[in-house]
């Protein structure tokens, strides 16, 4: 039976409703419920959207089933006391509809707003515009009109770029808040996140900083375009299933062209974001000398942020073990990533 959400709010609070915290199942492009962080929600607010957490229930079989729970109803105001309630429980994750994506976007804009002068407090900023991009990025891929939210994705990026400056204190604050689960546009995030603050470390002007940044975000646009049950099969691919993916750089690079948001450099990233330095990889199979400077700083952000996400099928390796992997990784002729640029992510995350 489901329990109404004062209900579920009472025992939660008291500790009688365990919440098993486990990785967030992405269930693909098409899921009707959408993950947000406790940590942009904020106490003593109207919320405008219906919250939900993921629990499980006794189903009609007997057995049990997934529910979404309501938490917090919309039009409600948000208790300080629900949220420490979560924070206690180890609740991290609340859930939305879809169909409120927009609402929950000005529901950040609003928070983004009034932290604006405030440069202290990087963890709840670097949250908001986690969560901020990652929507708006959701929304973009979504949109038959993508070239509308390339500028809002693209004014988010700008605001994070100063959260990411390379001193000690904030380099840890980025390896802890970088999403620990996979869905397309966590991965985005991650990867832009992960390039822009690598290229901070390595002094790289602002402007490369912001191309590394969109191209971590678009770099597998072209997924997209692809059947989503291609996408995410976890079985091997077939030698045509296989080429049918290599395709996706190409593709994004094809949806991106002409955009006037999207800089020439990140356009390139995006179509080389699976070249190797050995000239193994696709869709060109370019030697490390003919790829976009930039271009190795981001193949290593991806491969890593990879290696280092919750899949379905496998659990995320540890930074240790994913450097290990990158390291060992050869092409048909050569290392697979480029040696200098591996060493450099190794120093920036022995920092973090
Ligand atoms: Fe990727
Ligand atoms: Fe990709």
């Amino acid at each position: 039976m489901q329990v109404e959400h004062s209900g579920l709010r009472r025992k939660i609070a008291r500790n009688k409703l365990k919440v098993k915290c486990q990785p967030f199942q992405d269930e693909g492009r098409s899921s009707v419920y959408l993950p947000l962080c406790r940590q942009v929600l904020m106490g003593g607010e109207r919320i405008t959207f219906n919250l939900f957490l993921k629990g499980l229930e006794k189903g009609e079989a007997g057995g049990p089933e997934i529910k979404f729970l309501t938490y917090v109803r919309e039009g409600e105001t948000l208790a300080p006391d629900w949220l420490a309630a979560l924070s206690k429980a180890g609740i991290d994750r609340l859930y939305f509809h879809r169909r409120d994506v927009d609402k929950v976007i000005a529901y950040l804009n609003n928070h983004l707003l009034n932290k604006a002068n405030e440069s202290e407090e990087c963890r709840e900023k670097y949250y908001l515009l986690r969560e901020h991009l990652n929507l708006s990025l959701l929304q973009s891929f979504e949109s038959p009109h993508l070239g509308r939210h390339l500028h809002q994705v693209k004014a988010s990026l700008e605001h994070l770029l100063p959260l990411l400056v390379p001193e000690v204190k904030h380099l840890s604050l980025i390896s802890d808040l970088l999403y620990r689960d996979y869905t397309i546009y966590q991965h985005s995030v991650n990867v832009a996140t992960l390039s822009m603050a690598l290229g901070l470390f390595l002094k790289k002007s602002r402007r490369d900083c912001l191309i590394l940044g969109m191209a971590g975000l678009f770099h597998d646009l072209g997924l997209t375009e692809l059947d989503e049950e291609l996408v995410n099969k976890r079985e091997p691919l077939k030698a045509e299933e296989w080429e049918l993916l290599k395709q996706h750089p190409t593709l994004g690079y094809r949806l991106l062209k002409g955009n006037l948001e999207m800089p020439l450099g990140a356009l390139r990233l995006v179509l080389e974001h699976h070249e190797n330095a050995d000239g193994s990889g696709y869709p060109q199979g370019l030697l490390l000398d003919r790829q976009h400077p930039l271009s190795r700083i981001l193949c290593l952000a991806e491969a890593y942020d990879g290696l280092t996400t919750h899949r379905p099928y496998r659990q995320a390796y540890t930074p240790y073990a994913a450097l290990k992997i990158l390291q060992g990784k050869r092409g048909s002729s050569g290392p697979a990533y480029d040696l200098q640029t591996l060493k450099d992510l190794i120093r920036f995350l022995a920092f973090s």
